[in-house]
C-alpha cells in the first residue's frame, strides 16, 4: 500500500484538503482546451481525493466519470467528498487500485481517460500509458496535464527556493517519478500506441501588472513547495533552517512590487 514514505506529498488529512484548493485554483489553466462534452465515460486516472472529478462532472453534464487512485485513503475521501454533492455524485464512482497494472477489457468500457498530476508519480509512465489505452474504445480522447519542474523562475533570485527545489525534484526522482515527464508527453503517448498527439506548453507568467494574481500563484506554490517537507525532512534532504529561509524569502517575493513569477506545465491531447 503507498505510504508517506513512497509518495512525495503524502495522504494527510491536510494534503487532501490542499489538492482541493489547487484543482480549484488552477482550473482555468488545466481546463483551458480541455473538451469532454461529446463523451459519455471518462477514466480518471489517479484520481487522488475527486477535486478533478468534480470540476469534470460540473464542466461535462452528460459526462460519467470513474476515478482510480492507488491509495485507499485518497478513495476513501474521495467518497466522502461526493456524499454531499447531490446533483453529481450518482455519474461517478471511486475504485482504488495501480492504474500501471489495468487489465484489457474486451469491450473498451471508457471512451476518454484524463491524467492530471499523475504520471509524475509513476516509475514506468509507458507502461501505464499502454495498459491504458487497452481499457479505452478505438478513437477515445485522452487528456493528459504535467509537470516540467526545471521551468520554475523567480526574480529576485531566491537561494533558499533553488535549494529546496533541487532537494524536492531530487526526492521525487528518488521515489520513482519524474519531475520533468511534462517534456516527454509527446514521445510517451506516441509511444504508448495514440494518435494525433498534440502537446502544448502552459505559461504561468507574474509580474508588477497584475499584483494580484501574483500573491495568489505565489501562496498557492508555498503550500505545493511545504506539501513535500515532512518527507525531505524525514530523509534528511533539508534542515529546517532552509525551510524557515523558504518561508522568508518567499515572504520577500510577495511583498516586492517588481517580484517575477514563471513556470510552464504541459498539455496533452491524443486519440486512442
Ligand atoms: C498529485 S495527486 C493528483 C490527484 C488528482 N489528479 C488531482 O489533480 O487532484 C497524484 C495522485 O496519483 C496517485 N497515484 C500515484 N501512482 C498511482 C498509480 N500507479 N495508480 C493510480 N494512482 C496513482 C496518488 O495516490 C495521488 O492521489
Amino acid at each position: 500500500m503507498p505510504s508517506i514514505e513512497n509518495y512525495l506529498h503524502g495522504y494527510d488529512p491536510k494534503e487532501q484538503g490542499r489538492l482541493y484548493e489547487q484543482a480549484r485554483f488552477l482550473e482555468p489553466r488545466v481546463f483551458d482546451g480541455v473538451d469532454f462534452s461529446s463523451h459519455n465515460h471518462v477514466l480518471e486516472v489517479g484520481c487522488g481525493v475527486g477535486a478533478q472529478t468534480e470540476i469534470l462532472l460540473r464542466r461535462f453534464p452528460n459526462l460519467r466519470v470513474t476515478g482510480i487512485d492507488i491509495s485507499p485513503a485518497q478513495i476513501a475521501r474521495a467518497e466522502h467528498h461526493f456524499e454531499s454533492l447531490l446533483e453529481i455524485k450518482n455519474r461517478c464512482r471511486f475504485l482504488a487500485g495501480d492504474a500501471a497494472k489495468l487489465l484489457p477489457s474486451p469491450n473498451a468500457p471508457f471512451d476518454g481517460a484524463y491524467l492530471c498530476w499523475i504520471l509524475e508519480h509513476v516509475p514506468r509512465p509507458l507502461e501505464l500509458l499502454r495498459n491504458l489505452r487497452q481499457v479505452l474504445s478505438l478513437g477515445s480522447k485522452i487528456c493528459v496535464a504535467e509537470v516540467l519542474n526545471s521551468t520554475l523562475f523567480v526574480h529576485p533570485h531566491s537561494p533558499a527556493l533553488t535549494r529546496y527545489w533541487g532537494a524536492y525534484n531530487a526526492l521525487q526522482k528518488s521515489l520513482g517519478g519524474d519531475p520533468w515527464v511534462g517534456a516527454k508527453l509527446g514521445d510517451l503517448l506516441s509511444r504508448a500506441g495514440f494518435s494525433d498527439v498534440q502537446v502544448r506548453p502552459q505559461p504561468i507568467l507574474h509580474d508588477c501588472r497584475d499584483p494580484g494574481g501574483r500573491e495568489g500563484t505565489l501562496l498557492y506554490w508555498r503550500d505545493l513547495l511545504l506539501s513535500a517537507s515532512e518527507n525531505l525532512l524525514d530523509r534528511a534532504l533539508v534542515q529546517k533552517t532552509l525551510i524557515d529561509e523558504l518561508e522568508i524569502e518567499l515572504d520577500h517575493l510577495r511583498k516586492d512590487p517588481n517580484a517575477v513569477f514563471f513556470y510552464a506545465f504541459m498539455k496533452a491531447e491524443a486519440r486512442s
